[in-house]
C-alpha cells in the first residue's frame, strides 16, 4: 500500500497554540519535578484518558467499508422505498461487520456468527439493515436477549467464556437447536468477511406505492463464493493473525479488488401469512426456497475503506428502527425488542447526537426539533424554530405512515409465540442436517462434541443431546457416542 505523506506543519496544542517541546515535559529545573503549568503535558495526558467510549455490549470487534447499492431488478409492484425504485438507482452505503461474543481485540477467525450491518443513505433517510450471516437466529424472544449473551460472554468470576454457561443456556433453549446446528456446522467460521452470506434474518414489511403489504426476507450472497474454515485452521489462525479478517477487507479493498454481493429478498403477500406452516415471524425459522424462492434485487459493492477505524468504525451506528417510506418491521418479538435497544445503546455508547457524526449523518436533510445534548452543533442555523407547529416554515409533518397498518386481536398478557401447524423447535434443524453431505455432518458432530463433551454437569449435556436426538436420530446418536468417545477417552 503506497501512503503519502502528509504536509507538514506547526504542531498546535488543542486550542490551536504552536508546541515548542514534543519530547520533554516541563520542570522546576533540570531534574526537578513537572509544573503544573505545563498544560500541553496535562492535555495530552487528559485526552489519552478519554480515548475509548464503551465498546458495543456485543459485536464489539468489527470492521467497515463505504460501497454502494445498485437497483438490477425491478421490485417497485413490492415497495415503493424510493431507492429501490428504479433499475440503475445507486445508493451510498457503510458496512459493518463484526464477530459477536467477543470484547474488542477478539480473534476474527473465531467460531461465532458475524455480524452484517448495512446502512443505506438513501435521499429519504438512512435504512439501517442490521442483519448476520445466519439466516436464523438462537432465540425468539427478546426478553431472553441479555440472559442469552450473559451465557456465551465472559464469566463474571473466571473471567472466560464457559462452555458450562454456553451449553447450559442452550440445554434450557431448545429453539435454538437449529442456530447451533448453523454454527456449529461447516460455515461457522468464515475465511474472511468477503466470504460469507449476509441476510436479514428477520422478516420485514414491504409496502408498495398501491398500499398493498408484503412480508420479506433478505439475503446478500458473496459473489467471491463462500469460503470457511475448519475449527483446527480457526483456531491456528486466532492465534497467529487475530486481525485476519481486517486484513483481509483492508487489503482487499486498497488493492483495487472490491468485494460485491447480491442481494436476493424471498417475498410472501401478508394475507399468505396467517396460514404458512412456519410462523413467518419466528426467528429461529427458514422459509424453504421451494415456498418462497429468492427474487433477485440488486448489487452491493464495498470501495472504499474509512479513513479512520475510531471516527467512522467505532462510532457507527446501526439500528433496525431505521426505516424508510415502503420498509416497516414485521410483529417478529425479537425485531420489535432490537426496535428499541440500539438507539438506545448509541445514546448511552456514543450520546444523543451520534446521528451529526459524519458516518451516521443521513445524506439526505434531517430537520425535527431535537436539540442540544452533549456536544450539540446546532445544524439548525439561526433561524429555525425548536417547535412544532410553528408560524415561521417549519418543518411539518406528512401524515404518511412509513409503512402500512398491520391488523392485530386478542389480549394483553405475556404470550408465547403463536404455533403454526409446522412450527416445533427441532424439524428445521433436522432438515439441515440432513441437507449435509457425510463430511459436513462428520465436522458438525465433532464440533459439537468438542464443545459439549468440556461440559461438567451431566444432566446438561443429556437435554443438549435431546435436542440433537429430537432433531434427527441419527444426528442425536452420533452427538451422543462423540461426547461419550471424548469423555471416557
Ligand atoms: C432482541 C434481540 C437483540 C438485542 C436486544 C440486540 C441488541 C444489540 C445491541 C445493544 C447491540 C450494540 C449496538 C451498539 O452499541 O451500537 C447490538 C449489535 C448488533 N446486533 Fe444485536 N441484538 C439482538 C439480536 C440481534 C439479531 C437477531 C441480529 C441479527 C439478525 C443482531 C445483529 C447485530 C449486529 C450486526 C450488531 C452490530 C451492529 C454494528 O456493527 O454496529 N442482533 N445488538
Amino acid at each position: 500500500m503506497t501512503q503519502p505523506q502528509p504536509t507538514a506543519g506547526t504542531l498546535t496544542t488543542e486550542s490551536g497554540a504552536p508546541v515548542a517541546d514534543n519530547q520533554n515535559s516541563a520542570t522546576a529545573g533540570a531534574g526537578g519535578p513537572l509544573l503544573l503549568q505545563d498544560q500541553y503535558l496535562l492535555e495530552k495526558l487528559a485526552r489519552f484518558n478519554r480515548e475509548r467510549v464503551p465498546e458495543r455490549v456485543v459485536h464489539a470487534r468489527g470492521s467497515g467499508a463505504y460501497g454502494h447499492f445498485e437497483v438490477t431488478d425491478d421490485v417497485s409492484a413490492y415497495t415503493g422505498a424510493h431507492f429501490l425504485g428504479e433499475v440503475g438507482r445507486r445508493t451510498e452505503t457503510f458496512l459493518r461487520f463484526s464477530t459477536v461474543a467477543d470484547s474488542l481485540g477478539g480473534p476474527d477467525a473465531a467460531r461465532d456468527p458475524r455480524g452484517f450491518a448495512l446502512k443505506f443513505y438513501t435521499e429519504e433517510g438512512n435504512y439501517d439493515l442490521v442483519g448476520n450471516n445466519t439466516p436464523v437466529f438462537f432465540i425468539k424472544d427478546p426478553l431472553k436477549f441479555p440472559d442469552f449473551i450473559h451465557s456465551q460472554k465472559r464469566d463474571p468470576f473466571t473471567g472466560r467464556q464457559e462452555p458450562d454457561n454456553v451449553w447450559d443456556f442452550w440445554a434450557h433453549s431448545p429453539e435454538a437447536t437449529h442456530q447451533v446446528t448453523w454454527l456449529m456446522g461447516g460455515r461457522g467460521i468464515p475465511a474472511s468477511y468477503r466470504h460469507m452470506n449476509g441476510y436479514g434474518s428477520h422478516t420485514y414489511q414491504w409496502t408498495n406505492a398501491s398500499g398493498e403489504t408484503f412480508f420479506v426476507k433478505y439475503h446478500f450472497k458473496t459473489n467471491q463464493g463462500v469460503r470457511c474454515l475448519s475449527s483446527e485452521q480457526g483456531a491456528e489462525l486466532s492465534g497467529t493473525d487475530p486481525n485476519s479478517h481486517q486484513t483481509d477487507l483492508l487489503q482487499s479493498i486498497e488493492r483495487g479488488v472490491y468485494p460485491s454481493w447480491t442481494l436476493y429478498v424471498q417475498v410472501m403477500p401478508a394475507d399468505e401469512a396467517a396460514d404458512y406452516r412456519f410462523n413467518p415471524f419466528d426467528l429461529t425459522k427458514v422459509w424453504p426456497h421451494a415456498d418462497y424462492p429468492l427474487q433477485r434485487v440488486g448489487r452491493l459493492v464495498l470501495d472504499r475503506n474509512p479513513d479512520n477505524v475510531f471516527a467512522e468504525v467505532e462510532q457507527s451506528a446501526f439500528s433496525p428502527n431505521n426505516f424508510v417510506p415502503g420498509i416497516g418491521p414485521s410483529p417478529d418479538k425479537m425485531l420489535q425488542g432490537r426496535l428499541f435497544a440500539y438507539a438506545d445503546a448509541h445514546r448511552y455508547r456514543l450520546g444523543v447526537n451520534h446521528t451529526q457524526l459524519a458516518v451516521n449523518a443521513p445524506r439526505a436533510a434531517a430537520s425535527n426539533h431535537g436539540r442540544d445534548g452533549l456536544m450539540a452543533v446546532n445544524p439548525q442555523g439561526r433561524y429555525a424554530r425548536n417547535y412544532e407547529p410553528n408560524s415561521y416554515g417549519g418543518p411539518v409533518e406528512t401524515g404518511r405512515p412509513l409503512s402500512a397498518p398491520l391488523p392485530v386481536s386478542g389480549w394483553t398478557g405475556t404470550h408465547q409465540a403463536p404455533q403454526h401447524t409446522k412450527d416445533d423447535d427441532f424439524f428445521q434443524a433436522g432438515e439441515l442436517y440432513r441437507l449435509m453431505s457425510e463430511d459436513e455432518k462428520a465436522r458438525l458432530v465433532a464440533n459439537i462434541a468438542g464443545g459439549l463433551s468440556q461440559v461438567s454437569r451431566e444432566d446438561v449435556i443429556e437435554k443438549n443431546l435431546a435436542h440433537f436426538h429430537a432433531a434427527d436420530p441419527h444426528y442425536g446418536k452420533r452427538v451422543e457416542e462423540a461426547v461419550r468417545e471424548l469423555r471416557e477417552g
